[in-house]
């Protein structure tokens, strides 16, 4: 089965838009914050992001890190450190890690403000654009960080009409931005791995098929995720097996008896994305 993996493309004509007028806002900020999925942080980071910011400061977010595991959490934050690149793991549920988000933002752009700093600018906030693919979790952290004396400043001029910023303190601006993703996915298994998580259109998936690779993922670092979850003994079967003993099990069955397969891929697809499952990385750091 792994060698059949399903093509999955998915660049609605909203997300081209949407590109176009993240390359105009570009030129107003100091900063971009990528907020990556922290269990697949490889698939999860936009390749074009690289293209629009350009030589801006950059700062990444591990953001769902209490999905993934802290093991590799760490080995992330190690991996993006040695390249020097800010990063922080993130539950943007919370505001608890807001001060190590603004002080990385701060240090992302050090360079920057010591500059302003002599031409006499002082206190001037960072400028930055909150960018990712869908489901990731952009509004949720823009949502928690900013609190109730947050203040949306407006349109700016030159700012592509209706841009909103949001000042998180004195020191930090937000610029909210759609999810995006990229016109091709070249390794199926990103398209895959971004189907898993939520990040592609569920309407667009055979989530069948796509749940039969979840769980022969999975079972390579975890071969009793299943099991614990659904209390059924996966032991010598193959994913389709396992999905119709959780069918069984969990009493998802269509006229006649039969398993109802597409139920039970809702389920474990859906249990894997609110962590269920337990704490899952799919993609850990080389
Ligand atoms: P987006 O703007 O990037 O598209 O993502 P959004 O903030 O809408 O978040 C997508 C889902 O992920 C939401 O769940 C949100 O609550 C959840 N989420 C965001 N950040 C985190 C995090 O750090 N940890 C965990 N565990 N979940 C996170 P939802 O079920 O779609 O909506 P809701 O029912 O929670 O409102």
């Amino acid at each position: 089965m792994s060698e059949n993996k399903p093509n999955i493309q998915w660049y609605p004509g909203h997300m081209a838009k949407a590109r176009r007028t993240m390359q105009e806002d570009m030129k107003l900020v100091d900063l971009v914050i990528e907020i990556v999925d922290a269990r697949i942080v490889r698939s999860s980071r936009n390749p074009d992001i690289d293209k629009l910011a350009g030589q801006k400061s950059r700062l990444i977010l591990l953001n769902k890190s209490d999905l993934s595991e802290d093991a590799e959490n760490a080995r992330w934050i190690a991996h993006f450190s040695a390249q020097n690149i800010g990063v922080v793991a993130l539950d943007a549920r919370t505001r608890t890690q807001m001060k190590k988000v603004v002080a990385a933002a701060t240090e992302a752009c050090r360079e920057k403000i010591e500059r302003d700093r002599r031409r006499g600018i002082l206190n001037r906030p960072i400028r930055a654009m909150v960018v990712g693919i869908p489901n990731v979790g952009k509004s949720t952290f823009i949502n928690s960080f900013s609190n109730k004396s947050v203040a949306k400043t407006g349109n700016k001029p030159g700012v592509t009409k209706g841009t909103q910023w949001i000042r998180i303190d004195n020191k930090l601006e937000l610029l909210d931005t759609p999810g995006l993703l990229w016109p091709k996915f070249e390794d199926p298994v990103v398209g895959m791995h971004l189907a898993y998580i939520g990040s592609i259109n569920d309407d667009i998936i055979n989530k069948e098929e796509l749940c039969m690779h979840f769980i022969e993922e999975i079972l390579v670092r975890f071969p009793d995720a299943f099991d614990k979850r659904y209390e059924i003994q996966c032991e010598g079967k193959k994913p389709h097996e396992i999905m119709e003993a959780i069918a069984v099990k969990k009493a998802c069955l269509v006229k006649g008896g039969e398993p109802d397969l597409s139920r039970v891929a809702n389920m474990i697809l859906d249990d894997y994305r609110g962590g269920r499952l337990g704490k899952i990385s799919i993609e850990v750091a080389e």
